[in-house]
């Protein structure tokens, strides 16, 4: 029982390790790039929506989540919202989400 808990804890470490990495690698331009070719079409190129259920991305309220939770939300999808596993790695999931952190 001690050495399972201790195991996922290593395991929620090594996770961490692995998001704090990609965190000191961002890359905006990279970010705006494949935000332009994969989200813009629904969450529109300065983070206005163009279909009503998508949340903008000017008033942010959906972005004030841990990075964590939302690189999940974006590999996995929402309703309407495409999953995004196997197309774009957890760095470029964080560039993206910088870049639409931006969007004024
Ligand atoms: C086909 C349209 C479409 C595309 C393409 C799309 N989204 Fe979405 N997105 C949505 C919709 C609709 C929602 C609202 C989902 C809901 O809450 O029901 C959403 C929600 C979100 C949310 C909020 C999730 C939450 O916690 O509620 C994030 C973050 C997000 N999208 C990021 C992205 C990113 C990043 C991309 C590109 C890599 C992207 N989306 C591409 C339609 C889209």
């Amino acid at each position: 029982m001690k050495s399972k808990s201790r195991l996922a804890l290593a395991s929620f470490g090594i996770l961490v390790l692995g998001f704090s990495a990609g965190a000191q690698a961002l890359d905006l331009a990279r970010g705006q790039r494949l935000y332009n070719q994969r989200c813009a079409t629904c969450h529109g190129l300065n983070g206005v929506p163009t279909i009503q259920q998508a949340p903008s991305f000017v008033t942010k309220e959906r972005l004030m989540q841990p990075d964590m939770v939302l690189v999940q939300r974006v590999q996995r999808g929402k309703n309407v919202c495409p999953p995004f596993m196997g197309m774009l790695n957890n760095d470029e999931i964080l560039d993206v989400l910088q870049y639409a952190r931006t969007m004024r």
